[in-house]
């Protein structure tokens, strides 16, 4: 592969001047490092990289926009175990513009975007001026939304889309009743009420900080509480408040979501921004044909994938995109958000400028 690209030393510009892909570009490089007292410990920086240092694949996209979701907190600062190799670019989504493609589905200048798939995992991600991936992971931006759009979505609005998709194949309709949102002011959480707004649905959001009731109801909640003012009780099965429910926090709160949600509703298990555990029975399932669906966007297949992007331009599109998107902050800025994101100091989506 014959490449021609060269950073400035402020890394703003990066033009294209010579036939060489050893030049060097901006990228957060996530490394594994052995401690002095033995331990592993895994940091991130932002250093220059060359296009040979990262992983193969078909299409080079210079990357204009990625986001920060809060697997790539996690996984920058080490606080939860996502990569599977080191070291790697982070950024688990990724919008540019291909420079090359060995792959005839791409061509020079065509706009687009990846997703999921092991980017910023197993492969290195969309957090860099530019990424190479496989051919068979890189989607066209869909009708109705820029890549700045795409990168406001990122892996959250698609995995919120993920959620609502499965919901409405498994029979959900706004006559069940309410749908609740946890963690609702977080990226994932603030998508998910607006789409289900557009879509007719009652939302409550169920949000940890009162300073965002505004903000979640501009985005169409009928109804913002905190997880006490639910009015939740302790029991295996109790009475039926809730249509279904989209829930990124876990544990005890998604287990008792479970036990009010109505006959034949459906309850999507996103995140686990609270805890990994999840404490049921089997009666909602067994007395009232309430589904548990997962949500996984990393391995969600191609076609389904491509589906929900194309629908993210139309019908599942959030009339307040523009209000969700809380920042855009430049590359080399990046390590505050994840921090920030961590300590539950952000709301919405912040989209990174990689350019
Ligand atoms: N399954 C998948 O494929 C997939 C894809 C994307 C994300 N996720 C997961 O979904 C969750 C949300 O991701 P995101 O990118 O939207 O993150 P985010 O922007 O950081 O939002 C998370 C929200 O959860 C709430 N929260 C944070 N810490 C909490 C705690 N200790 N207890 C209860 N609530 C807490 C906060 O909302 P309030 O302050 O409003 O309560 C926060 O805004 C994460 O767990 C993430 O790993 C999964």
């Amino acid at each position: 592969m014959r490449l021609s690209l060269v950073a400035d030393f402020g890394y703003n510009n990066v033009f294209w001047q010579s036939q060489d892909i050893t030049v060097e570009f901006l990228a957060c490089r996530i490394y594994q490092n052995q401690s002095d007292d033995s331990k592993k410990r895994v940091e991130h920086r932002l250093e220059s990289v060359s296009l040979n240092q990262l992983c193969d694949g078909d299409v080079v996209i210079k990357v204009h926009y990625s986001g920060v979701n809060y697997k790539d907190a996690l996984a920058a600062t080490g606080k939860g175990a996502i990569l599977k190799s080191f070291p790697l670019n982070g950024g688990i989504d990724l919008a540019g513009v291909v420079e090359s493609s060995t792959d005839s589905r791409f061509i020079a200048g065509d706009q687009v975007l990846v997703n999921g798939c092991g980017l910023g995992e197993v492969h290195d991600g969309g957090l860099a001026q530019f990424a190479r991936v496989p051919a068979d992971w890189v989607i066209k931006i869909p009708d109705g939304l820029s890549m700045k759009d795409c990168m406001t979505l990122g892996t959250a609005g698609f995995t919120a889309a993920l959620a609502i998709h499965r919901m409405l194949e498994n029979g959900q309709s706004p006559d069940k009743g309410p749908i609740v949102v946890t963690g609702a002011s977080g990226g994932v959480g603030s998508l998910a009420v607006n789409m289900l707004s557009g879509l007719g649905y009652e939302v409550i959001a169920v949000s940890g900080r009162r300073e965002f009731d505004d903000f979640l109801t501009e985005l169409g909640a009928s109804k913002v509480c905190s997880v006490e003012q639910l009015g939740l009780s302790e029991r295996p099965l109790d009475k039926a408040l809730f249509g279904g429910a989209i829930d990124n926090v876990g544990g005890k709160l998604l287990g008792s979501l479970l036990a009010h949600t109505n006959l034949w509703g459906n309850v999507a298990s996103i995140g686990l921004a609270d805890t990994h555990q999840l404490d049921t029975t089997v009666f909602p399932f067994i007395l009232r044909g309430v589904s548990l669906l997962g949500v996984s966007s990393t391995n969600c297949p191609m076609p389904l994938r491509r589906t929900i992007w194309e629908r993210l331009g139309q019908d599942y599109k959030p009339a307040k995109l523009s209000k969700i998107l809380t920042e855009e902050v430049p590359l080399k800025d990046v390590s505050v958000v994840f921090e920030e994101l961590l300590n539950r100091q952000r709301f919405g989506r912040t989209v990174v400028n990689c350019q």
